[in-house]
């Protein structure tokens, strides 16, 4: 696709934050300036004191909190049975509770399975094309990214603070600085079933001085994120984002932006100014 098209849809998407949502924030401002292409239905956080919630609320989007630890550990089975979770089916798929005994692996997954079931019907009632992670710190099933992804689509995207494969997990800025790199980055992928390893959609880098330290470079890297997050959506909802598929191997992302070099020179010049 060369061209872009003449009249792009205008796509719906769920934003889950478990914190501060600054990345949230920079939607939401791009919302307000015209910049963003696509419509935020819905907000969902696991914490009831994320920052994320006020924000949306504030911008007039649907807040909404899953607490992950409200369930009653009595009514979990119950409740999985109705309709009923193969939660030995999901314990095959994932690639995200590996370290503990199988009992111990399925206790974890029926309680996440049971908050990602309310998390599936406040998105349903919203309505999302893409599901969208800024800041959500919950492992998610495959139950969750199967309810989205069916038929082979890919329709939850995550950002990830480190230049993937390098440094997966919750500290990517720290463990960037810590192993001593001299060139940081931001990931944005789809989410599939292991952890930070889904495919790959966009990627910015920032340079690491000498004089740097762990927060300078959080700053540094943020202030990237709040760039490619907005226009990978936005190549989203104008049909750039584009997926190849070659038999036993895994999915690559293509984007068909005209112009996605001169995108990819700003975020560069971006890096060198914060
Ligand atoms: C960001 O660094 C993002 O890359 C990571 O979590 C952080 C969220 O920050 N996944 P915020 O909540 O958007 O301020």
């Amino acid at each position: 696709m060369a061209d872009k098209p003449e009249n792009p849809k205008r796509l719906r998407i769920a934003v889950l934050a478990s914190g501060g949502g600054t990345n949230l924030q920079a939607m939401i401002d791009r919302l307000a300036a015209g910049s963003l292409l696509v419509d935020i239905s819905v907000v969902l956080s696991d914490r009831p004191d994320a920052r994320a919630l006020v924000r949306a609320r504030d911008a007039g989007i649907p807040a909404i909190c899953i607490d992950y630890n409200s369930f009653p550990v009595a009514e979990i089975t119950e409740t999985l049975s109705n309709p009923p979770i193969d939660l030995h089916e999901i314990d095959r798929k994932q690639r995200i509770i590996e370290d503990a005994s199988a009992d111990r692996r399925l206790f974890r997954l029926a309680r996440l399975v049971l908050a990602e079931r309310k998390l599936i019907a406040a998105i349903e009632k919203h309505g999302a094309d893409y599901v969208v992670f800024a800041g959500f710190m919950r492992l998610v099933t495959p139950y969750f990214i199967g309810h989205f992804n069916s038929a082979g689509a890919l329709k939850v995207i995550n950002i990830h603070p480190a230049l993937l494969p390098s440094f997966p997990g919750t500290r990517g800025y720290e463990d960037t600085f810590g192993y001593g790199g001299k060139w940081g980055g931001i990931t944005v992928h789809f989410v599939d079933e292991g952890e930070d390893t889904g495919p790959i959609i966009a990627q910015a880098v920032y340079p690491i001085f000498p004089a740097d330290n762990e927060e300078s470079i959080k700053a540094r890297g943020l202030s990237l994120e709040y760039e490619v997050y907005p226009q990978v959506i936005n190549w989203l909802a104008r049909g750039y984002v584009n997926i190849l598929r070659s038999p036993g191997k895994r999915p690559r992302v293509e984007i068909s932006d005209p112009e996605y070099a001169d995108i990819l020179r700003t975020w560069i010049r971006k890096a060198f100014e914060s």
